[in-house]
């Protein structure tokens, strides 16, 4: 008895902070509003460990090793009537005969540099507008078809350039497949092999997957617009729908220098939370899309209860950074409701910060957005997509934390 109180004392003192380290490796999180006590606590203790468990877990290590990357800027010119400045940049790995190729358009009357949003795009650069002048984008799905097969502008309606270039910001967009072709193909059309040790031809089941690539390039974009005068790099938005919304997550996650991160109906794998099993589940999202997520995400297959942490735990991890978690009401297979419960289960964290968060937060109505703190949500009227209403919302968000 006298031992067992001595055992508890000991294991009190250990994780109430008189030890810095605290065990946390093993604490199981589950899909729980994130509380803690102090922002110390957080940022010491459990920020580490639940940003490993993603890591290793979920979407797989980046690499430690850079590589060389040279920036060439391939066309330059006018577009939407002279309001934006077009600007198309080749970003050049070293080892690989694949650019990277960003498009960007650029407010012309700005009077300083501007704010962005970058988002990464599904089909090629040259799907978001008909603007011919725009270069196709390195192996975008349409490439395979030929020439005659190229579908210039067709997602232009995902892609409100004109309405983004009015409220004064530039839009950057880079091509998913450009950078890793969205298939189980071994990872052998894109960057993944530049960073293997000797002797590896796939990643340890630890290491990334086509999302961790994905982000990394959104990186390597940022990287660029550093350099890019014309861009106020400390004020750009990472954006994405779906996959991509996935992804913009874990870009926001991995690289602080996103100043807001929106996840647009990202679902499973994305802002939905895993246990609720509702719409698209672990188990069909690594059997539909093996590349995705690292090997060790397959643990979780059938087997959400032994995740340490859901998917509220990535929101919390952008945290204080301004966070937009958005859905659609005919998306039930990215579980809108998963999404919303994710934003207020990680909103604890922005408290601590002094930061409204959607704590005490019920699922809002269609088009009734929640914006005016630093973890926003809406459930749009509509189907799974990214369109001129959720824009207009993301445009209100940044400016207000942009104070625009
Ligand atoms: C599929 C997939 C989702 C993904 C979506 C998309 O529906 O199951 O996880 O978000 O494609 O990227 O559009």
């Amino acid at each position: 008895m006298k031992s067992c109180l001595i055992t508890s004392i000991l294991c009190a003192l250990m994780l109430c902070g008189a030890c810095e380290q605290a065990p946390v490796a093993d604490i199981h999180y589950g899909a729980e509003p994130l509380k803690f006590k102090s922002v110390k606590e957080w940022e010491k203790q459990h920020r580490p460990a639940i940003m490993a468990f993603f890591e290793n877990e979920v979407y797989g290590k980046m690499p430690e090793k850079n590589i060389p990357i040279k920036a060439e800027v391939l066309e330059e010119g006018s577009a939407f009537g002279g309001k934006a400045i077009r600007r198309q940049v080749a970003l050049k790995v070293e080892g690989s005969d694949i650019p990277m190729i960003v498009l960007m358009y650029i407010p012309s009357n700005a009077k300083g540099p501007s704010p962005a949003f970058l988002c990464m795009n599904f089909k090629g650069n040259h799907n978001v507008n008909p603007d011919p002048e725009i270069i196709i984008s390195p192996n975008a799905p349409d490439t395979k078809n030929g020439p005659e097969g190229i579908t210039r502008g067709v997602a232009s309606s995902r892609w409100p350039i004109e309405m983004i270039i009015d409220s004064g910001y530039a839009v950057v967009t880079v091509n998913r497949d450009n950078v890793d072709p969205d298939s189980d193909d071994g990872f052998k059309n894109s960057y993944h092999s530049l960073f293997y040790k000797e002797g590896q031809s796939y990643p340890e089941p630890d290491e990334w997957g086509t999302i961790g690539m994905w982000a990394w390039s959104l990186s390597r974009v940022m990287d660029y617009m550093e350099d890019d005068k014309s861009i106020d790099h400390k004020h750009v938005a990472v954006v994405g729908h779906s996959r991509l919304g996935k992804t913009s997550l874990w870009a926001g996650v991995t690289d602080p220098r996103f100043a807001i991160v929106i996840s647009n109906n990202s679902g499973c794998g994305g802002a939905a939370l895993s246990i609720r099993k509702h719409g698209e589940t672990v188990a069909k999202i690594n059997k539909s899309f093996p590349h995705w997520f690292c090997d060790n995400y397959n643990k979780y297959n059938d087997n959400e209860e032994a995740l340490k942490i859901d998917q509220q735990g990535l929101i919390a991890l952008i945290a204080p950074r301004p966070v937009y978690v958005a859905s659609a009401s005919l998306d039930d297979w990215a579980d809108p409701e998963g999404e919303f419960l994710s934003a207020v289960n990680a909103s604890p964290v922005y408290e601590l910060y002094g930061l409204k968060g959607l704590t005490g937060a019920t699922m809002p109505g269609i088009n009734s957005p929640l914006q005016d703190g630093h973890v926003a949500y809406h459930l749009r009227e509509g189907k799974h997509d990214i369109t001129s209403y959720d824009w207009e919302q993301y445009i209100k968000f940044a400016n207000r934390h942009f104070g625009r």
